[in-house]
C-alpha cells in the first residue's frame, strides 16, 4: 500500500484549479437511473467515489463510458436492482441509487451501509420517507429490501436535516403520483445543484436551498446533460493549504458564494482572502488568531472541513474550540494531530485546541477522507518529514492532491511501503 511524504515547511505560491463537487457528483449520477437513455456529465471528479459509483451503475445494467472529465452514462438497460454489500460498503453514498430504482422500476434491494470511522451514520430517515410515499421496507440479511406498486406523494419531515436522506427523497418523489412536501430538508448545495439536475430532466420542484422543498411528481424524466460545479470543500482544503504555509495562492474555479462559513472563520483566523480576477487569492498570516467553531448544516460550517481547519488552529496563538454536532466520532484526527506535537484535548463534542508554535513531522495514519486531508495540511506545516499511511481515504475525494500541492511548491511524494501500514 502506499504512503504520502511530505517534507514540512515550503510555503505554497501559484495556482490550483478545482475540481468538480464530488459530493453534488455522485448524487447525480444516481438520478440518471430515472432516466432511460444517454446522459452526459462534464466537470467530474476523477475520484474513487466517483469510480465506485460508476461500478455501481454498471452492476445495474448502466453503460458508462469516460472521457476523462466527462461521463456519458446511458441507463436504456438496467435490469439489476441491487447494490451489493461489497460496494456499499466502501462507500455509504451507495444509498443514493435506492430512491431511484424504486421510482423508476418500483424495487431495489441495497445494502445496509452500517457504520463508519466518523460513526454510526444512521439511514433510518431515508427508509422512513419511503415508507410514507408507499414503499414496503423489510431489512433482510443486511440489506433494504424495498418494494411498491405505486408510488405516491407524501408530507415528509426530516427530525435532523439530512443531505442523502433529502437527496433520496426527492429522486423518489419526482416520479411519484401526487405531490411530496419535504420540511426540514437539507440546504447543502449540493442538494440545489440535484435539483436543477432534476428539472432539466423535467421533474417538477420548488423550494431546494430552502427548508420546505415541493415536488409534483411527473410520469417521464428525460436524460440530460450537465456541467458539474467545483467543490467548496476541496476549496476550502486549498485555502487552509495556503494559509497554513504562510502562502500566497490563487484559488482557480473557487466557488466562493457556498463558503461564506467557511471564508468567515478563515478571515477570523486572520487569513487574507480576496476576490480578484480569473479566482480568490488566499493570503496567509504569521500570527494565526484563534477562533470558534460550530459544524452545523449549511449554511453553517461544514463538517467537512473540520478536521482541516483543526490543522490550521493548532498553530494559533491562543486556544480555539471546535464542536462537531453532525457526526459523533469524527475526531480521529486528533490522536493523529497531537503524535505531530499538537496539543488538542476532547471535551464531550468539542475539542479544545491550544495553540503549539510549530508541529513537527511523524508517521501518522489517516482514517477518512477529511482527516486524512488535515494530516496532509499538518504536514506541509510541520518541521521534518510526516509520513501519511492508509491514504486510500485521501484518493477517495481529492483530485490530483500530489500534483496539485506540488505545483504550489510542496515537497509531497507517494513511495510503497510495506504490508504493514
Ligand atoms: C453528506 C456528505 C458528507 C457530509 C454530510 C454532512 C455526501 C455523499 N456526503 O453525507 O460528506 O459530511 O452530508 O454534511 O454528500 N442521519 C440520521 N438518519 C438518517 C440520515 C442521517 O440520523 O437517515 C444523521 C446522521 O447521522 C448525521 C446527520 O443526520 O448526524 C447528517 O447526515 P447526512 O446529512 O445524512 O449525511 P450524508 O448524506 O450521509
Amino acid at each position: 500500500m502506499d504512503v504520502i511524504l511530505i517534507e514540512g515547511g515550503k510555503r505554497l505560491k501559484g495556482e490550483v484549479v478545482i475540481s468538480g463537487a464530488k459530493n453534488s457528483t455522485l448524487p447525480i449520477m444516481a438520478a440518471t437511473i430515472l432516466t432511460d437513455g444517454l446522459n452526459r456529465l462534464e466537470n467530474v471528479p476523477q475520484v474513487k467515489d466517483i469510480s465506485t459509483m460508476g461500478t455501481l451503475l454498471e452492476r445495474l445494467g448502466a453503460d458508462i463510458h469516460i472521457e476523462g472529465n466527462n461521463l456519458n452514462i446511458n441507463t436504456k438497460h438496467i435490469d439489476s436492482y441491487e447494490a451489493p454489500y461489497e460496494l456499499v460498503k466502501t462507500m455509504r453514498a451507495s444509498i443514493l441509487v435506492l430512491g431511484p430504482l424504486v421510482a423508476r422500476f418500483h424495487k431495489a434491494k441495497v445494502s445496509l451501509p452500517g457504520g463508519c470511522a466518523i460513526g454510526p451514520r444512521p439511514v433510518d430517515l431515508h427508509l422512513k420517507a419511503l415508507k410514507l410515499m408507499g414503499v414496503d421496507i423489510e431489512i433482510d440479511k443486511g440489506y433494504i429490501i424495498a418494494r411498491c406498486s405505486k408510488l405516491r406523494g407524501a408530507s415528509i419531515y426530516f427530525d435532523v436535516p439530512t443531505v442523502g436522506g433529502t437527496e433520496n427523497t426527492m429522486m423518489a418523489a419526482v416520479l411519484a403520483k401526487g405531490t411530496t412536501v419535504i420540511e426540514n430538508a437539507a440546504k447543502e448545495p449540493e442538494v440545489v445543484e440535484l435539483s436543477e439536475v432534476l428539472s432539466k430532466m423535467g421533474a417538477k420542484i420548488r423550494g431546494a436551498g430552502t427548508d420546505t422543498i415541493t415536488i409534483e411528481g411527473v410520469r417521464y424524466l428525460k436524460p440530460v446533460s450537465h456541467v458539474l460545479r467545483s467543490d467548496r470543500i476541496e476549496a476550502g482544503t486549498y485555502m487552509v493549504a495556503s494559509a497554513i504555509t504562510h502562502g500566497n495562492v490563487l484559488i482557480k474555479r473557487c466557488p466562493i458564494e457556498y463558503m461564506d462559513a467557511i471564508v468567515e472563520k478563515l478571515k477570523q483566523a486572520g487569513v487574507e482572502i480576496e476576490k480578484e480576477k480569473g479566482g480568490v487569492r488566499v493570503k496567509g498570516t504569521s500570527e494565526i488568531t484563534p477562533v470558534n467553531i460550530k459544524t452545523l448544516p449549511y449554511p453553517g460550517f461544514p463538517t467537512d472541513m473540520q478536521a482541516q481547519m483543526m490543522a490550521l488552529l493548532c498553530l494559533a496563538k491562543g486556544s480555539s474550540v471546535i464542536t462537531e454536532t453532525i457526526f459523533e466520532n469524527r475526531f480521529m484526527h486528533i490522536a493523529e494531530l497531537n503524535r505531530m506535537g499538537a496539543d488538542i484535548r476532547i471535551e464531550g463534542e468539542s475539542a479544545i485546541i491550544k495553540g503549539v508554535k510549530s508541529l513537527k513531522g511523524a508517521p501518522v495514519m489517516a482514517t477518512d477522507l477529511r482527516a486524512s486531508a488535515c494530516l496532509v495540511l499538518a504536514g506541509l506545516a510541520a518541521k521534518g518529514e510526516t509520513q501519511i499511511s492508509r491514504i486510500y481515504h485521501l484518493e477517495r475525494g481529492y483530485e490530483n492532491i500530489e500534483e496539485k500541492l506540488r505545483k504550489l511548491g510542496a515537497n509531497i511524494r507517494r513511495e510503497k511501503a510495506n504490508e504493514n501500514n
